[in-house]
C-alpha cells in the first residue's frame, strides 16, 4: 500500500468541519520511531485555535444538524463511524503501526476493531439512555432525563491512539455531546485520518474538531471556561494537574491513569498459561500499556518452575520490524520513552534486582527494547511500585495469599489485576480483595466494550465503556410538575 498517496494532512487542524492553518503558524516534525526518519510536519494548535473550535462545538451542539438529530439517526451515524473504520482496517493499521512503532498485525488485529466496535457499541446506546418516571405523590410528576454534559475535550495518549479517541468519542456522541480531540504529539496520524472520515460522512461541522500538539494545547482545553468536561487518558502526574486545573472552571473529569498492575501466580495454576498469560501481559505493545502486567508475584512453592518456563517462553522473543506480520514486539514509540525505560533497567540494578534478561537494547536504529526480566525485586523498590510503560516486568515471591494481596496491594496504583489459579473459591477470595478497577482470572488484557474499565487509587476516576461509560458524558435533570 501507498501511504505517502494517502498518508492524511497533518499539518491543520479540523476545526468546524474545515481544515484550518494554525493560528500562529506553528508546526513539530512527526517522527516514524521504529526507522527514525520523519513522518511530516503537524500544526500546534494553540488558545485562538481552542477558542475557534470551543465556538465550533457549541454552535452545532445547539444547531439544527446535530442539536436537533435523533437519537436514532445519530446511532446510525455512529454505526457508519464504526463500518468505515473497518472498512479501511489495513490503512489505518498500516498509520498506527508507523506512528507508534507497534506491529502492523497488532494495530490490525488489536486498535482498529478495537476502535470500531466503540462507534458500533456506543451506536446502540444512544437511543437507550432513558430517564425515569418516580413514584411520588400524585399531585405530581416528576421524571428525569440524561442530557448531555456539552462540549468535552478528550485528550489522548500515543499508545492506542485511534482505539483511545474512540473510546472517548463514541460514548460522548452517542449521547449528544460534541467533542474536541488532542492526540498526542507522538502520534497524530489516526487522528487526522478520523476526521477525514468524519468529513466523508457528513458528520455535521463541528461536532468532532480535532487540534493536534503538545502539553501546551492540552492544558489549553482543560482552562477553556466553554469546555464542560475534559476526559483524559495518560499519566498520573499530568492526571493531577488535569484535576487541579479544572477546579477553576469546575470542570466534569475522568481520567483514566497509570499502573502498576500485579500478575498472581499461585501454586494451583496451569502454568503453561501463565507463563503465556504473563508474558502477553508485560509484553504486548511493547509494555506501553496502562494495563501491564509490570509486576509479577509468583508463589515460592512453584517459583524455580515457573521462572523456567517464563524465560524459555521468551527466548524467542526479539523486537523486530513493526510492519513485518512475524513481528510481536515493536518499537518504544519515541526517544523520551526509550530514554526512560532505559533508565529504569540501570535503577533496578542499582537499587540490586537481579536482571535475569534483556536490559540491553541491541539495534543501532529505532527506539526497540528486548524483553526485560528482574527478579527478586524489593516490594518497596521504585522498580516495583513505579510505573515503566516498557517490557521491564519485575517478579517477586511470595508464601500465602495472604502476603500475595499484601504485595499485590502494596502500591498506589489500581488499575488491573491477573491472578492464576485453579481453585474456584480462591480465585474469588483474590478477586474480592485485589484493590483494582479490573481483576482477570485465567486471562489478561481482555478488554471488552460492555465492561466498565477504569482505575482505583491513583489509576483514576470514572469507568469507560458499559452504560458507566455512557453515562460519563451525561448529566441527570430532574422535572417536577404539579398537576
Ligand atoms: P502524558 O500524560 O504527558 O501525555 C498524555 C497526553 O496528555 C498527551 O496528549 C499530552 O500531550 C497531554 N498532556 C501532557 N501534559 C498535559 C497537560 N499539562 N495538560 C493537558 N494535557 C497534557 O504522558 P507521556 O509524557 O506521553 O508519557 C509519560 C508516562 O505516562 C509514560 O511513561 C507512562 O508511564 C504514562 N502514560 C500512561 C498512559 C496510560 O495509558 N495510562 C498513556 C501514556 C503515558
Ligand atoms: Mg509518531
Amino acid at each position: 500500500m501507498d501511504v505517502e498517496a494517502q498518508k492524511p494532512d497533518c499539518s491543520k487542524n479540523f476545526i468546524g468541519g474545515q481544515w484550518r492553518d494554525p493560528a500562529q503558524g506553528e508546526y513539530y516534525t512527526n517522527e516514524d520511531p521504529a526507522r527514525q526518519v520523519p513522518l511530516g510536519e503537524v500544526a500546534i494548535a494553540g488558545e485562538a485555535d481552542v477558542d475557534h473550535a470551543v465556538h465550533a462545538a457549541r454552535e452545532a451542539l445547539n444547531g439544527k444538524s446535530w442539536g436537533r438529530m435523533s437519537p436514532a439517526d445519530r446511532g446510525r451515524l455512529l454505526w457508519r463511524i464504526g463500518q468505515t473504520i473497518r472498512e479501511r482496517g489495513e490503512y489505518l493499521a498500516l498509520l498506527e503501526s508507523l506512528d507508534t512503532g507497534k506491529p502492523y498485525t497488532e494495530a490490525l488485529h488489536g486498535d482498529i476493531p478495537h476502535a470500531a466496535g466503540a462507534f458500533e457499541y456506543y451506536a446502540g446506546w444512544s437511543n437507550k439512555i432513558t430517564g425515569e418516571v418516580l413514584p411520588i405523590p400524585s399531585s405530581y410528576v416528576d421524571y428525569t432525563r440524561h442530557e448531555p454534559l456539552g462540549v468535552v475535550g478528550a485528550i489522548v495518549p500515543w499508545n492506542f491512539p485511534l482505539q483511545m479517541a474512540a473510546a472517548k468519542i463514541a460514548p460522548a456522541l452517542a449521547t449528544g455531546n460534541t467533542v474536541l480531540l488532542k492526540p498526542a504529539e507522538q502520534t497524530p496520524l489516526t487522528a487526522m485520518a478520523l476526521a477525514d472520515i468524519l468529513s466523508e460522512l457528513d458528520v455535521p461541522p463541528g461536532v468532532v474538531n480535532v487540534l493536534p500538539g503538545f502539553a501546551a494545547t492540552g492544558a489549553a482545553l482543560v482552562a477553556h471556561p466553554g469546555i464542560d468536561k475534559i476526559t483524559f487518558t495518560g499519566s498520573t502526574a499530568v492526571g493531577k494537574s488535569i484535576m487541579r486545573t479544572a477546579a477553576d472552571t469546575l470542570k466534569r473529569i475522568s481520567l483514566e491513569l497509570g499502573g502498576k498492575s500485579p500478575n498472581l501466580v499461585f501454586d494451583d495454576a496451569d502454568l503453561q498459561r501463565a507463563v503465556r498469560g504473563v508474558a502477553t501481559g508485560i509484553y504486548y505493545n511493547q509494555g506501553e500499556m496502562c494495563t501491564a502486567g509490570s509486576r509479577v508475584l509468583v508463589q515460592d512453592s512453584i517459583y524455580d518452575q515457573f521462572m523456567d518456563a517464563f524465560l524459555a517462553a521468551l527466548r524467542d522473543l526479539q523486537p523486530g520490524d513493526p510492519l513485518d506480520k512475524n513481528t510481536r514486539l515493536g518499537s518504544l514509540v519515541s526517544q523520551e520513552q526509550f530514554a526512560r525505560v532505559s533508565h529504569y533497567v540501570t535503577l533496578g540494578q542499582q537499587e540490586g534486582a537481579t536482571l535475569a534478561l534483556g536490559g540491553a537494547p541491541g539495534a543501532d536504529r529505532g527506539y526497540f527494547f528486548p524483553p526485560t526480566v528482574f527478579t527478586e525485586v524489593q516490594p518497596h523498590s521504585r522498580l516495583a511500585q513505579e510505573e515503566i510503560f516498557g517490557p521491564v516486568v519485575a517478579i517477586t515471591r511470595f508464601a500465602d495469599e495472604a502476603q500475595a494481596l499484601t504485595l499485590a496491594n502494596d502500591v498506589n496504583y489500581g488499575l488491573a489485576a491477573g491472578v492464576w489459579t485453579t481453585d474456584l473459591a480462591r480465585a474469588h477470595r483474590v478477586a474480592h480483595g485485589l484493590q483494582t478497577g479490573t481483576v482477570w482470572v485465567n486471562t489478561y488484557n481482555a478488554l471488552w466494550h460492555e465492561a466498565p474499565f477504569g482505575g482505583y487509587k491513583e489509576s483514576g476516576h470514572g469507568r469507560e465503556g458499559g452504560r458507566a461509560g455512557a453515562e460519563l458524558y451525561t448529566q441527570t435533570k430532574n422535572v417536577c410538575i404539579r398537576i
